[in-house]
């Protein structure tokens, strides 16, 4: 793994695909054991989610389906940005253990109104399943059940996660050098 260059910006590698395998393992195995003779609706959060959520749902044994969703803002797409709406999900989700499943969570707000929209279709439960999570900015009164790694307040790129758009197809995660 070398720097890598998009836009203006360098990053350096920051977690390859090995020890990212690694944690999807560790994370696929407390599903399965947590939800085990149960089923479960994963709800994936695109765009970012997409390469995590594949990989994540090959290692799982238990009954899943999958809703892939996607948060529209009123304010374009950026994390300050009011979420107002759920595009994609097709069938109820009432009565259903229902999972989130999203490459990276800092402060927690887009989470919060994603819980929010969820909460009101009346699962029987929602828990929450992220690659990355960076713990020293994640300010919710909503737990994060599962976590692959804790990381520190860097911009990350790569591994389905983007910088404007590029650096979505990258199998390692790189971090921005500042
Ligand atoms: N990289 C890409 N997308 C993100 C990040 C990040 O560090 N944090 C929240 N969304
Ligand atoms: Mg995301």
């Amino acid at each position: 793994m070398s720097t890598l260059r998009i836009y203006n910006k360098e990053f350096e590698p920051f977690l390859s695909r090995t020890e990212i395998a690694q944690a999807i393992h560790e994370l696929a195995s407390k599903i399965n054991t947590d939800f085990a003779g149960k089923e479960l609706v994963i709800v994936g959060v695109l765009d970012g989610a997409f390469m995590f959520l594949s990989d994540l749902m090959k290692e799982l044994t238990i009954n899943v389906t999958l809703e892939m969703v996607k948060l529209k803002s009123y304010e374009g797409e950026s994390t300050t940005g009011h979420v107002r709406r759920l595009l994609g999900l097709s069938r109820s989700l009432r009565g259903r253990h229902v999972m989130i499943v999203e490459d990276i969570i800092d402060t927690g707000i887009t989470l919060g109104h994603l819980m929010e929209l969820l909460e009101a279709e009346k699962p029987a439960s929602v828990t929450v399943t992220t690659l990355l999570l960076k713990e020293e900015v994640f300010k919710s009164k909503y737990a994060i059940d599962h976590f692959g790694f804790s990381i520190p307040n860097k911009f990350v790129v790569g591994y389905g996660m983007d910088y404007d758009g590029l650096g979505r197809q990258y199998p390692d995660i790189y971090a921005a050098i500042h």
